[in-house]
């Protein structure tokens, strides 16, 4: 069991990471809020295996829970949902003070955070995230959003969770290559802030993967801890919080290129390939650490080769990345394993050699 705490000013929170924590969840939100209601989104997936516990556990805590579920999938990250949300819980009458508990993955935690943050002006959230990417990376730094049919992510807003609770045990139900994702940003945390941390996982990767429980819940408290450090220190991304995406130019260029017909864990694994590899070229990482980085990516089962997009095509969609500023390229890099730094003077054939190590 593990507490992190989160302190962006004004709007401080706790992240538990507690096995079992699902049952007592009630608790920790009646704790937040003097409501006597609490709105759950979640979705078609999740609601089987883990709405019933946690609706229980509301209403021994006193506190009536109101549900939404919502189809899976990416393809569900959109407006769309949000509205039907709202039209679900306006009519059940919800006020400001009631709590929306996001429980599920990324993209549950991403519409419900958005409906929070917009319904009737804002109302509080709780995450309760239930894949290993949601609870490292997504459910952490308040960010909300949806999809548009120009890009991912164009619409959104910060809004900050009142907790985050987090229930290793809820991993056991995820499909394996689901983990291997959320390994992706585990790998890229300890990559740009942990060199030590990274040692670690080289350690612990197959425990990981077996799904062993006390290592699990040490890995995401700890991943939880590198996220909320690097969002303390830039809350609304105007600087170092741009460090979490390593990798993540070359990631959405490929997903982007293969119509998100690609898991994001796994264009970051690729996406952390061609970066460290970047760096490698351009001085700053050597190569025996590159090759530890790429053999980690295996260990975690994600892929690191066999992208089929031209090169031209990844080049292009890496222009209509809306995190490029000004035109220039610009990549977060390794200096060694640990550290990262930003760079935008980067010639554009180490890019396409970049690009070829992960063909
Ligand atoms: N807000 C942020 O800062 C941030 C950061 C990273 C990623 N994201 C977003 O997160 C999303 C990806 O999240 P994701 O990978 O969790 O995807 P996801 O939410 O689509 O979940 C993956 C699948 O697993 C299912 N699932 C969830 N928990 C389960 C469990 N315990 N057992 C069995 N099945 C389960 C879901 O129903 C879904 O089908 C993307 O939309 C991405 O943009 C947001
Ligand atoms: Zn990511």
């Amino acid at each position: 069991m593990a507490n992190v705490s989160v302190n962006i000013s004004g709007a401080p929170y706790e992240v538990h990471v507690e096995r079992g924590l699902l049952d007592r969840a009630g608790e920790r939100v009646r704790a937040l809020t003097a409501a006597s209601r609490v709105a759950v989104v979640t979705d078609i997936r999740v609601a089987p295996l883990y709405l019933e516990p946690l609706r229980r556990s509301l209403s021994a805590a006193g506190l009536e829970p109101v549900d939404v579920t919502i189809t899976a999938g990416e393809a569900h990250k959109t407006l769309a949902t949000v509205e039907m949300i709202y039209d679900r819980l306006l009519d059940a009458r919800i006020d400001r003070a009631t709590p929306i508990v996001a429980l599920g993955g990324g993209v549950v935690g991403d519409v419900a955070g958005f409906a929070a943050a917009t319904i009737l002006r804002g109302v509080p959230l709780v995450q309760v995230p239930t894949t290993l990417l949601a609870m490292v990376d997504a459910s952490v730094g308040g960010k909300t959003g949806v999809n548009h049919l120009r890009g991912k992510n164009l619409i959104g807003a910060f809004h900050q969770p009142h907790a985050v609770l987090i229930d290793p045990n809820v991993l056991a139900s995820l499909p394996a290559w689901q983990l291997s994702n959320g390994l992706a940003e585990c790998i890229k945390h300890e990559l740009i802030r942990d060199a030590d941390g990274f040692a670690r996982l080289e350690q612990g990767i197959e425990r990981a993967l077996s799904l062993d429980m006390n290592y699990l819940e040490e890995l995401i408290a700890h991943n939880v801890a590198i996220k909320a450090s690097v969002v303390e220190a830039d809350p609304l991304e105007r600087g170092e919080r741009a460090h979490l995406n390593f990798g993540h130019t070359f990631a959405h260029a490929i997903e982007s290129s293969m119509n998100y017909d690609i898991a994001h864990g796994r264009a970051v694994g690729l996406g952390i390939v061609a970066a460290s590899y970047l760096s490698m070229r351009l001085g700053s990482v050597q190569q025996s650490e590159f090759e530890r980085i790429r053999s980690l990516l295996a260990r975690a089962r994600l892929h690191t080769g066999g992208v089929q997009t031209p090169t031209e095509g990844l080049i292009n969609a890496m222009r209509r990345d809306k995190k490029i500023q000004s035109g220039q390229l610009r990549f977060v890099l390794l200096d060694g394993i640990g550290r990262a730094v930003v760079r935008d003077d980067v010639p554009q054939d180490l890019v396409r050699e970049a690009l070829a190590m992960i063909r």
